[in-house]
């Protein structure tokens, strides 16, 4: 595989990170929720690009020492190639340098793929959230870091 780079998420990206949304949940975000998290300054968002392409992206929102995982997701074509690490890395050390020191997320219960990734990361279960999720109807499991 080439190689794969991790940059800020631009205005112009949205189009393609929205199609990877949509192949990737079953509630997926608007192209307006991403433009609003690009604009905001307490989140981070950062695309994977590979030969020009956007193969995956990551949103954190981040206030004072604590800081969300709000979206990540990879191409279905691109996945288990280390690049949801990858995305998780650079952000990491952008949540460092804010001062961050707990990062949560939620993660569907029945996402082994995200929560084995998370928790190679070191996340541990904190928490579950009944019926958080919809479409299907599930829990959430919640899992933290500390930075
Ligand atoms: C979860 C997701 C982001 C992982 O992205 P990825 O780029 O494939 O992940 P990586 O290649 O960096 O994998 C890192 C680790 O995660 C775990 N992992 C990733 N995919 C896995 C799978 N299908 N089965 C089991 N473990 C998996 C492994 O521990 C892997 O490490 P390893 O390669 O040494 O075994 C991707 O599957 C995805 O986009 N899923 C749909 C959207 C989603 O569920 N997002 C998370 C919402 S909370």
């Amino acid at each position: 595989m080439n190689t794969v780079y991790i940059r800020e998420m631009y205005s112009d990206d949205i189009p393609d990170v929205v199609k990877i949304e949509r192949l990737s949940f079953t509630t997926p975000w608007s192209e307006t929720s991403f433009q609003s998290e690009i604009y905001s300054k307490h989140s981070i968002t950062r695309v994977a690009e590979l030969s020009g392409v956007i193969v995956g992206y990551v949103c954190v929102k981040h206030i004072a020492d604590e800081c969300h995982l709000l979206d990540l997701a990879v191409h279905p074509d691109y996945r288990k190639c280390g690049i949801a690490t990858m995305l998780l890395d650079n952000v990491m050390q952008g949540l460092r340098i804010e001062g961050c020191r707990f990062f949560y997320l939620e993660v569907r219960a029945s996402n082994y793929a995200a929560r084995k990734l998370y928790e190679k990361f070191g996340f541990n279960m904190v928490g579950t959230r009944k019926g958080y999720y919809v479409n299907p109807t599930e829990d959430a499991v919640i899992m933290m870091l500390e930075l």
